[in-house]
C-alpha cells in the first residue's frame, strides 16, 4: 500500500474492453489521484487503478485511457468527474464497533475530560465515515455512557465519495456491518427489515449525527470548518496514502485542532514519523494521537 513496494509492474495492457491504454498513462493517472485524492497506487496495485478507471473512460465514449486522462487534468468537465472517480475508488469496507477501543476511550475518559475542561459544545469529527458506520458507533457509545444528558455534543460525518454518503442515508444495514456490535446494542438501536437480513437505524440514534457532507480529506479548504474538532476519527484511511500525503494532512488538520485536540486513527496506522505535531498517547485504555 505503501510507495516502497519494489515490485515492478508488468508493462500495461495496450488494450482493455476495447480501450487502448498508451504506455505510461496509468501511471500518469496515478499521479492525478495522488494529488486529487491522496490514494496511491503503488505499481504491484496498478492493475486496481485499472480496473476501476478503465469503465469510467469507456462510459465517456472514449477509446483512449489517454483522452480520458486529459479530461482529468485539462477539461471543464473535470469537476464533475472526479466525484466519480471518487466512487469508482472508494473502498468502504467498515463495520459497527471496529477497533472498539476508541469508542470506549471516547465515552469513558476523552469526552468526560472535555466536559469537564470546556464549557462549550463539544463537536466530534468521523472523516471518513464511508456508509455510516462509524459515526453512529460514536453515537451509540455516548449515548450509552448518558454523555448527551451531560454535554452539548455534535458528531459530523464526511466522506469524498458520494456514494458512500448515500448509502449512509438510506438509514439500511446487512448483517456483516453487525459483526462485531453486541446482539444488545443491535437490538437497542435498529430495527430488523421485514423479510431481510437487513436493519434500520432508529430515527433517535440517527439525528445524533448533525451533518453528512462530502469533504475530501486532502483539500484545505473543505475541510477548513470542521478540522477544528476536538475528536477526529480518521481511521482506516491514512493507509492508502503515501507517508507524504499523511504529514501533509496530519499537519493541516494539526493547524486547525484545538489543544487539547483529539485525533484516532486505524490500529494499522502510524502518524509518528509525520512529524505533525501530535503525541501518541494512552487514553483510557486507546492509543490516540493528541494535540498538547
Ligand atoms: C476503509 S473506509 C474507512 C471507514 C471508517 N473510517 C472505518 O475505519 O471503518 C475508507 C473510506 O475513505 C474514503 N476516502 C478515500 N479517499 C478520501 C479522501 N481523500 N477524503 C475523504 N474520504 C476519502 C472512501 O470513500 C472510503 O469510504
Amino acid at each position: 500500500m505503501t510507495i516502497a513496494s519494489n515490485r515492478a509492474y508488468a508493462a500495461p495492457v495496450p488494450d482493455v474492453r476495447g480501450l487502448r491504454i498508451p504506455e505510461r498513462t496509468l501511471e500518469l493517472i496515478r499521479e492525478l489521484v495522488v494529488a486529487h485524492l491522496g490514494i496511491y497506487y503503488d505499481d504491484g496495485r496498478l492493475d486496481i487503478l485499472r480496473d476501476r478507471i478503465v469503465p469510467l473512460a469507456i462510459e465517456r465514449g472514449f477509446d483512449s485511457l489517454l483522452d480520458y486522462y486529459y479530461l482529468l487534468k485539462y477539461d471543464a468537465a473535470a469537476g464533475t468527474e472526479w466525484p466519480r472517480v471518487m466512487d469508482a475508488l472508494s473502498v468502504q469496507e467498515t463495520y459497527f464497533w471496529r477497533e472498539t477501543d476508541h469508542f470506549t476511550a471516547l465515552a469513558r475518559a476523552i469526552v468526560p475530560g472535555l466536559i469537564g475542561r470546556l464549557k462549550r459544545r463539544i463537536r466530534i469529527w468521523s472523516i471518513p465515515c464511508a456508509s455510516g458506520e462509524e459515526p453512529l458507533s460514536i453515537a451509540i457509545a455516548l449515548n450509552e455512557a448518558g454523555l448527551f444528558d451531560a454535554a452539548d455534543i455534535e458528531i459530523h460525518a464526511s466522506d469524498a465519495s458520494e456514494a458512500a454518503l448515500a448509502k449512509a442515508r438510506g438509514r439500511r444495514y446487512g448483517r456483516r456491518a453487525f459483526r462485531q456490535l453486541p446482539d444488545a446494542l443491535r437490538e437497542k438501536y435498529f430495527t430488523r427489515v421485514p423479510d431481510r437480513e437487513e436493519w434500520m437505524v432508529g430515527a433517535d440514534l440517527y439525528s445524533r449525527i448533525d451533518s453528512w457532507t462530502r469533504i475530501n480529506i486532502v483539500n484545505p479548504d473543505e475541510i477548513a470548518a470542521l478540522a477544528s474538532s476536538d475528536v477526529i476519527f480518521c481511521r482506516n484511511l491514512f493507509i492508502y496514502f503515501t507517508p507524504a500525503g499523511v504529514r501533509t494532512v496530519a499537519c493541516e488538520l494539526a493547524r486547525h485542532m484545538p489543544s487539547p485536540g483529539y485525533l484516532c486513527v486505524g490500529a494499522a496506522e502510524s502518524l509518528l514519523k509525520a512529524g505533525a505535531g501530535f503525541d501518541l498517547l494512552e487514553v483510557g485504555g486507546a492509543y490516540v494521537y493528541v494535540k498538547q
